[in-house]
């Protein structure tokens, strides 16, 4: 899901900037159709009436509230449900050697992402989050990533890191993860260890970085 930071603005409230970014609110805050959701991410959004009438309490506690009575006095990071695509994962259980706590499973695509939660006893997925890949803004499709990375390297690194990051948060189990898996293409890996890609940007687009690393 996209997320947008808007620093604080005395003069027009929350909900009129979101409006004016493109945020719908198909009832206008007459009906409660819950339709202009947002999710806090970073800073205060503060609970109305409204808000308490159409959302849960697992979702207020989770970050959501109504964008048409959003406020807030500070600058806040959200993300806005109805910019957010269908993503489909496939949940069906995953082979693991049995033991206990809990793995991160991650599919880093050129432009979806999807990390779950894995039971690493039964191999049961329990969680899922997905995004868009924010990379995509730098390039929709490989080679103009490398480009980019060529170009100003590093900035695309820290956007995967970032989103990956605040995924794996909401995935969390209080104990931790016991190990994370992620699976891309060489590109992603590449860009999302560090390494450098200039390899993968001429014939015969072979890197030495295929074999085990140790990344910081
Ligand atoms: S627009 Fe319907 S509840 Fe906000």
């Amino acid at each position: 899901m996209p997320a947008i930071t808007l620093p604080p603005d005395p003069r027009r409230p929350l909900r009129d900037r979101l409006f004016d970014l493109g945020v719908e609110f198909p009832c206008g805050g007459e009906t409660g159709c819950g339709g202009c959701k947002v999710r806090v991410l970073a800073g205060e959004v503060a609970v109305t009436p409204l808000m308490r009438s159409v959302l849960t309490e697992e979702e207020l506690a989770a970050g959501w509230r109504l964008g048409c009575e959003a406020a807030s006095p500070g600058e806040v990071t959200l993300d806005v449900e109805q910019w957010s695509p269908v993503i489909l994962s496939d949940n069906a259980p995953m082979p693991v050697e049995s033991r206990p706590g809990k793995g991160a499973a991650i599919d880093l695509g050129t432009t979806t992402l999807v990390a779950q939660r894995v039971d690493l006893a039964t191999g049961n997925v329990e969680a899922v989050e997905t995004a868009i890949n924010p990379q995509a803004r730098h390039g929709a499709d490989l080679m103009s990533r490398i480009r980019f990375e060529m170009e100003r390297p590093g900035v695309l690194r820290a956007l995967i890191h970032e989103v990956l990051s605040l995924m794996l948060d909401r995935l969390a189990p209080e104990e931790g993860f016991e190990e994370i898996l992620i699976c891309g293409n060489t590109a992603m890996h590449h860009l999302c260890c560090g390494f450098d890609v200039s390899p993968l940007a001429a014939v015969p687009f072979a890197s030495p970085n295929l074999r085990s690393a140790e990344v910081m």
